[in-house]
């Protein structure tokens, strides 16, 4: 009973990458799928649409246009959970007092600029691995370019 998640390395967390996916690898999950690349600011907003409206939404789609991203499916037994216990608390500087082994209190500074975006349920997972790697998707793009 694996489960699969949609992990993402944000902008602010790229050159961390290599750290990033050794605690991903040591944590016991398998990378099966990963891309690179830069978001426009309207795939941005695509991919955090649920949160339209919210008064942080153009912050974080700006920040997360800013750079390359990126994203990878993790598999592993309750992998959406396990992924996010490994990344901790949204807010970094939250995350630095209760979890600072977390990825988000070594590489994050506050509830912006937070380091690693993990999937909250099966139902968001499964849509966020349809942004990323569903057939099709963000064509042309993700090519370490
Ligand atoms: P993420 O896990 O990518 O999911 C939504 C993102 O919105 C979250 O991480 C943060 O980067 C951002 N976010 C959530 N809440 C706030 C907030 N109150 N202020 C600023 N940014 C937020």
């Amino acid at each position: 009973q694996s489960e699969r998640t949609l992990a993402m390395i944000k902008p602010d967390a790229f050159r961390h990458m290599g750290k990033i996916i050794n605690a991903i690898c040591q944590s016991g999950f398998l990378i099966s799928k990963l891309r690179v690349g830069r978001l426009s600011k309207a795939e941005a907003e695509d991919f955090y649409a649920v949160h339209r409206g919210k008064p942080f939404v153009n912050t974080l789609t700006d920040f997360m246009s800013s750079g390359r991203v990126c994203a990878m499916e993790l598999v592993a037994p309750g992998a959406i959970r396990k992924w996010r216990e490994l990344i901790g608390p949204t807010d970094s500087n939250q995350a630095r007092s209760e979890a600072p082994q977390s990825l988000r209190a070594q590489f994050g500074t506050d509830k912006t600029y937070n380091a690693c975006h993990g999937s909250d349920a099966p139902d968001t997972a499964a849509e966020e691995l349809g942004f990323w790697f569903g057939p099709g998707r963000l064509p042309g793009k993700c090519d370490l370019g």
